[in-house]
């Protein structure tokens, strides 16, 4: 008999007299948006019947009380402290250094791993950890990856190469505000390609490079989305990577109550949401990276202010530049605007707010984890991508699946606040709301019995076991 999870996915149970002997070695890449969707392919993977070891470094370390079936490994020598993560700079310099320092005692763990345990059927790594291939070739470990993104993000990256030949890494001021479409890559567009690898346009664009090419020799990808969703992109897909693919997202619906957050989470704004009417609150969160300068800090405020909606809003401690925390905010803007008809919170349960039904409204970031979170619970989405992987996103959730506004103009209060009367209380919001309600469903359908999602799920659960 199948398993169906409070949200109604479906797992088909596991053949336990195979599959309980067999060992995943689970490589998360630490930082919030990977470390979620990691632990969530693997509480999906262990209710298949896998035995899950979990290797991570100490920076950034999972909390191993809220996984309780699974075993942790901490990697040792590499990353024991806290490292910079704001700005994409720091973040190119944590992915070089991981990919190089972090190599020799991931291969020690692994050898130890292998050693003490016979049955360990595969290596499953997020794909930012790219140089890992070679250790896994060496050890002769099959290893699959766990691509935590969207397929239109993948395939932004694996043209990478092509785009920066075609010169569109420059950052002229005229492409940063061209609404032309990238050829071949539609529905991309010149502004979204300027700004794709923001500060270190070459450096990172290099590391895109290794990553998309570390993918081509793993055995198979995971992809944390579902096929409805991403179906117009699937022959590219294919036609480029003829790994093994499996679909089989989104990762979150199938044990929602699992909590992977590094920071603690404050659930004292869902009592307020309790309070407010349905559909009436805008929730407004830029994930676990982005972060703004005091000028854009104070349009949001004033965006938020002029809109006169309601207004559940994460602001993470430091994310505002040379802030602390709220010093910025304008005079008054806690005392009246806030007492009157927001919230403000350093770190939200995303999941639940989400899910609640005051909620009308997402302004985000465009992190994937994000945008599918949002899409599950019909949340339609106000766009403000800051690098990588959120400009082809928001592209995607603007102008092809038709279920958010975009900000043009970066954070401006006249737009921010138009965008938001637009998305709360216009027809074009409620259109938007209409559609993003559809591919709820789908998400529903893609995880019963018989759905894309479930049968991909199965079928990955029979290819490692056969491999
Ligand atoms: C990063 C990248 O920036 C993103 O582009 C990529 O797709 C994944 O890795 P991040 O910026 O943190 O992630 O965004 P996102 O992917 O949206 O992940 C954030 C996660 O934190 C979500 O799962 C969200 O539910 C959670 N979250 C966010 C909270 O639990 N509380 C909050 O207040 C905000």
């Amino acid at each position: 008999m199948d398993i169906t999870t409070t949200t109604g996915a479906t797992i088909p149970t596991p053949s336990l007299a195979t599959s309980s002997r067999r060992r995943l070695v689970l490589l998360p890449y630490p930082l919030q948006g990977h470390i979620n969707p990691m632990l969530q392919l693997a509480s999906i993977l262990h209710s298949k019947g896998f035995s899950i070891t979990i290797l991570h470094t100490r920076f950034n370390a999972p909390d191993p009380t809220n996984h309780p079936h699974f075993n942790f490994m901490p990697i040792p020598g590499v990353a024991e402290e806290n490292l910079p993560v704001s700005g994409t700079d720091n973040l190119i310099r944590l992915m070089r250094y991981l990919n190089d320092e972090g190599l020799g005692p991931i291969r020690g763990c692994l050898e130890k791993l292998l050693s003490e345990d016979a049955g360990v059927a595969s290596l499953i790594t997020d794909a930012q950890w790219f140089a890992v291939q070679t250790i896994a070739d060496g050890l002769e470990l099959p290893r699959i990856v766990n691509w935590t993104t969207s397929v239109s993000a993948f395939l932004s990256f694996s043209a990478v190469p092509i785009l920066r030949q075609m010169g569109y890494f420059r950052r002229l001021s005229d492409d940063m505000k061209s609404e032309a479409l990238v050829t071949g890559l539609e529905p991309l567009k010149v502004r979204d390609v300027s700004r794709f690898l923001t500060s270190d346009p070459e450096g990172a664009g290099e590391l895109m490079e290794l990553l998309v090419q570390g993918m081509k020799p793993a055995q198979a990808i995971i992809w944390n989305t579902f096929k409805e969703l991403e179906e117009l992109q699937l022959p590219n897909l294919t036609r480029g990577f003829p790994n093994r693919h499996f679909m089989i997202g989104p990762f979150h619906k199938y044990f929602p109550a699992l909590s992977s957050s590094l920071l603690t989470q404050d659930k004292t704004c869902m009592s307020w949401l309790d309070k407010q009417e349905p559909n009436s609150v805008l929730y407004v969160s830029f994930g676990s990276l982005a972060g703004v300068e005091e000028s854009e800090f104070l349009e949001i405020a004033w965006g938020l202010a002029n809109s006169k909606q309601s207004f559940l809003w994460v602001v993470r401690p430091r994310s505002v530049k040379g802030s602390e925390w709220l010093e910025a905010l304008p005079n008054g803007f806690l005392e009246r605007i806030v007492k009157e008809r927001g919230y403000i919170v350093k770190w939200a349960p995303q999941l639940e707010v989400l899910a609640h039904r005051s909620i009308g409204g997402f302004w985000t970031h465009n992190g994937w984890n994000s945008t599918l979170e949002s899409i599950c619970e019909g949340v339609p989405m106000i766009c403000s991508p800051s690098f990588a992987d959120q400009l082809p996103i928001a592209r995607n959730v603007s102008d092809v699946w038709k279920i958010g506004v975009e900000l043009k103009n970066g954070f401006e209060r006249a737009e921010i606040e138009s965008a938001i009367k637009t998305l709360m209380v216009d027809k074009k919001g409620l259109e938007m709301r209409d559609r993003i309600m559809n591919l709820k469903e789908k998400v529903n359908l893609c995880l019963k019995k018989g759905g894309s999602s479930y049968s991909s799920l199965e079928d990955l659960a029979s290819y490692i076991l056969s491999s």
